[in-house]
């Protein structure tokens, strides 16, 4: 994670939105250019991969700012979602919203998200908990896939609460779920992965291990939300089933992480939620050191972390998780895109692979941490096109 492989004075070159040439300008310039290339000139600037997003709640309605400040009193983020708040409220609201005020909502976190240089993001479902709302935060999701230039990966979250139907019967719920929603998702091609909120009083080990099990057998990748708040053995899980990725694990067991590292699981790691929660910050340092491939993503929600901010992620991850500049960038980049089954496509500046870039008002990777808070990208290349350019920015020191 600490190789990023940098090219001084390099230079790429995308053909019908893919990556054909890497290397120095000069090289570039003299061997590989077609006459009519367009060129964009990017002295003083850094160019990065594109960033990648591996784990995000982006499709939902409604906010929930009273439980915001009811935590800041004390209130515990748990409790208040066994009084039926929390994600139950946002699943009232997403189940009375629109296709339309739905995706309205979620273009304005596309949006967002492209001004700081997020090319691709996961979304989840799981403000639904019942067949049709969850599919219809998935066909939002396919249809802003289509129309928006930020790509999106579905995952869907089912098992992201019980629904208040079923209120203290965990296993009627996910045998619903195995029985009347995964079949829908999965013969309508509406996600690529499937996620278990993974907790005490949540879903067991047991109920989540049942979920997945079908859902791998049905041909979707697995993720799970694990060892958040309460260690129960998510991570060791995440390794047991070959998941692709683990998530949160603020509490994870150090064998836990070990099996992670073994098996090949990415570890997800989200500091706006630890952040927002008040929770201790997942302990990037050891699982990286444990040879696990760590990712960062923001969990952009409306409740643990109503945040999409990358500079806020990047300063937490260096500043308070130990992670160095060159782990972060990884972790947003290539490792990301693992997280998200996308390391042969995106992720990084390298032949065959997407042409999906961002270049930086500044011209070394090392700015990120540094200009602490501040979203340093200048332009934005998605499939070899200009989609973002922040005009007012100048390349250049402070
Ligand atoms: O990743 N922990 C579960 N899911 C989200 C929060 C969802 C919400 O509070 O609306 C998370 O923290
Ligand atoms: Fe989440």
């Amino acid at each position: 994670m600490n190789e990023l492989g940098i090219i001084k004075d390099g230079a790429v070159l995308i053909q019908d939105g893919i990556i054909t040439a890497v290397g120095t300008t000069q090289a570039l310039c003299t061997e590989k250019k077609p006459p009519l290339a367009t060129v964009i000139d990017a002295s003083g600037k850094a160019v990065l991969p594109g960033f990648v997003d591996p784990h995000t709640h982006l499709v939902f309605a409604g906010d929930r700012p009273d439980e915001f400040a009811a935590r800041l009193r004390g209130d515990h983020y748990l409790d208040i979602l066994a009084r039926g708040g929390g994600i139950l409220s946002t699943v009232r609201a997403t189940r009375r919203a629109s296709m339309d005020m739905l995706s309205a909502g979620a273009i304005k976190h596309l949006n967002a998200f492209l001004a700081q240089g997020v090319t691709t993001v996961e979304g989840k479902s799981g403000y639904g908990l019942d067949l049709k709302t969850e599919v219809k935060q998935l066909q939002v999701m396919r249809t802003l896939n289509a129309s928006h230039f930020v790509d999106i990966v579905p995952t869907y979250l089912g098992a992201h609460a019980i629904s208040e139907e079923y209120a203290g019967n965990a296993d009627a719920y996910i045998q619903f779920m195995i029985d009347a929603v995964l079949p829908e998702v999965v013969s309508g091609e509406l996600a690529q992965f499937c996620d278990v909120f993974c907790e005490k009083n949540i879903f067991s080990v047991t109920q989540s291990r049942k979920l997945l099990e079908k859902a791998k057998m049905a041909g979707l990748k697995l993720k799970l939300h694990a060892d958040e708040i309460t260690q129960i053995g998510g991570a060791e899980l995440a390794a047991e089933l070959g998941a692709v990725s683990a998530d949160h694990l603020l509490q994870a067991s150090d064998e836990g992480i070990r099996q992670m590292a073994r098996a090949g699981v990415v570890a997800v790691l989200l500091p706006l939620t630890a952040f927002c929660l008040r929770e201790p910050y997942p302990r990037a340092r050891f699982i990286v050191d444990q040879g696990c491939p760590v990712a960062l993503a923001t969990d952009l929600n409306p409740g643990s972390a109503f945040s999409g901010s990358i500079p806020l992620v990047i300063a937490l991850a260096t500043l308070t998780m130990g992670m160095t500049t060159e782990e972060v960038v990884s972790a947003l980049t290539l490792n990301a895109a693992a997280a998200v089954g996308r390391a042969d496509t995106i992720g990084s500046i390298d032949v065959g692979k997407k042409g999906d870039l961002i270049l930086l008002a500044f011209p070394s990777y090392r700015y990120l941490p540094y200009h602490t808070g501040v979203n340093l990208v200048d332009t934005v290349v998605k499939d070899g096109s200009i989609v973002f350019e922040a005009k007012e920015r100048k390349p250049g020191p402070c």
